[in-house]
């Protein structure tokens, strides 16, 4: 195998609070990365880096681990300018736009939609992200929501099952039968083609019953579960997933102090979505007080063409900075380490010997730029699984 060194880094975020200078995002300074194949095999100070075949000197820049975007809908076709339109013009956002995309998704040819897929990957990628999650949800039939799947798959191993974004049109006067279809067939044909599944937990989706029983129905189908919840308004969500033991509640938005609670003492992350509530104008989700109360935070795009139309992880960190009361290097870690959490990950989101070599390098000189620099495109280079691909 090819050997790496990227050297004279002037700050590196390896996220192992045993490195460095023993925060949490474990801070070398005039550090060194080693690359052996897809995998990280060193990381020290500059000076003691070992002999490698190749060198790139990062000459003062700072290296992070790749963002873990763990939240998206990539899966879709056409947009929808108009409603994004009429919400700047004062109308409020609806979940019920959902149903836009879902005539434009079904009318789509597969290679339409795998190529979408690309296209917005590849605008991660640009932007540091070398881990996503998507999710199907624009299908809402049996054919439909399969195939979103498996396309998805051809793109990335995150996949989640979101028959349960909302209740089919076709279903519209026996949700009901819906939440059977979801439940039975429709998940028979999904399951092989998912790590996830998922259910939007909001009033005009699914009340908390109905989740329950769609989460409880995919976990003996072997997909573990992550929830949509408390986007829109207070509800049951946040405290179903903690129950229910998945791996992230996200959203956040309307939490009671009995939700933080939950949320502190459970095993499951909070995943806030910024870029939703920057493109439908809601209130912020309080990072702040998730943090105090000792939760696990994560910080995603939730890419999709209704609430949150941003690929950009730099992005959702300087909103999350500015407006949800978290530090620069709370949402690094969150955008990072946090991403991988909330997938279960271990060997993404960090920089430390064993994980996989994913890596930003950022022109300039620390991670706080991407808050401090909102807008300025900071990514130089990007290495996924060891390869330059940026
Ligand atoms: O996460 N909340 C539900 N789903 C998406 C919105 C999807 C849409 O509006 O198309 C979200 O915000
Ligand atoms: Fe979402």
């Amino acid at each position: 195998m090819t050997t790496t060194a990227v050297t004279h880094i002037a700050s590196l975020v390896t996220n192992d609070p045993s490195l460095g200078n023993g925060t949490p995002l474990g801070l070398i300074h005039d550090a060194a990365v080693v690359i052996d194949g897809d995998r990280i095999v060193w990381t020290g100070e500059s000076s003691k880096a070992p002999a490698t075949d190749n060198v790139l000197d990062a000459a003062g820049r700072a290296v992070i681990p790749g963002f873990v975007d763990s939240h998206s809908h990539l899966v879709f076709a056409g947009d929808r300018t108009e409603e994004f339109n009429a919400r700047m013009s004062g109308q409020p956002y609806r979940a019920g736009g959902i149903r836009t995309t879902v005539a434009a998704t079904r009318a789509a040819s597969d290679d339409d939609l795998s190529a979408n897929v690309a296209r917005y990957l590849a605008e991660a990628l640009r932007q540091g992200t070398t881990t996503f999650e998507t999710k199907s949800g624009y299908g809402l039939t049996v054919e439909d929501e399969a195939r979103a799947l498996r396309i998805a798959g051809r793109h990335m191993d995150e996949v989640t099952y979101l028959g349960a974004h909302i209740v089919s049109p076709d279903y519209a006067d026996d949700p009901a039968g819906y939440v059977d279809l979801v439940t039975g067939p429709m998940l028979d044909a999904c399951a092989p083609h998912a790590r996830w599944i998922d259910v939007f937990c909001e009033q005009g989706a699914f009340d908390g019953d109905q989740a329950r029983a769609i989460l409880t129905a995919g976990r003996a189908k072997g997909l573990h579960p992550r929830v949509h919840a408390n986007q829109l308004s207070y509800g049951p969500g946040v405290q179903l997933a903690v129950e229910l033991d998945a791996a992230s509640a996200d959203h956040c938005t309307h939490l009671t102090d009995a939700d933080v609670d939950a949320l502190a003492q459970g095993n499951t992350v909070a995943t806030l979505l910024p870029g939703a509530e920057f493109s439908t104008r809601a209130e912020w989700p309080d990072a702040r007080r998730l943090l105090d109360a000792g939760a696990t935070v994560a910080l995603s795009t939730d890419c999709n063409p209704g609430s949150s139309f941003t690929s950009s992880v730099p992005f959702c960190i300087a909103l999350a900075v500015r407006d949800m009361g978290m530090t620069p290097d709370e949402a690094v870690w969150a955008a990072t380490a946090g991403g991988a959490a909330a997938l279960r990950r271990t060997d993404v989101g960090r920089i430390t010997p064993g994980a996989r070599a994913d890596l930003v390098l950022l022109d300039a000189p620390s991670h706080v730029h991407l808050a401090y620099r909102p807008g300025v495109p900071l990514v130089s280079a990007v290495w996924r699984r060891g390869e330059r691909v940026v």
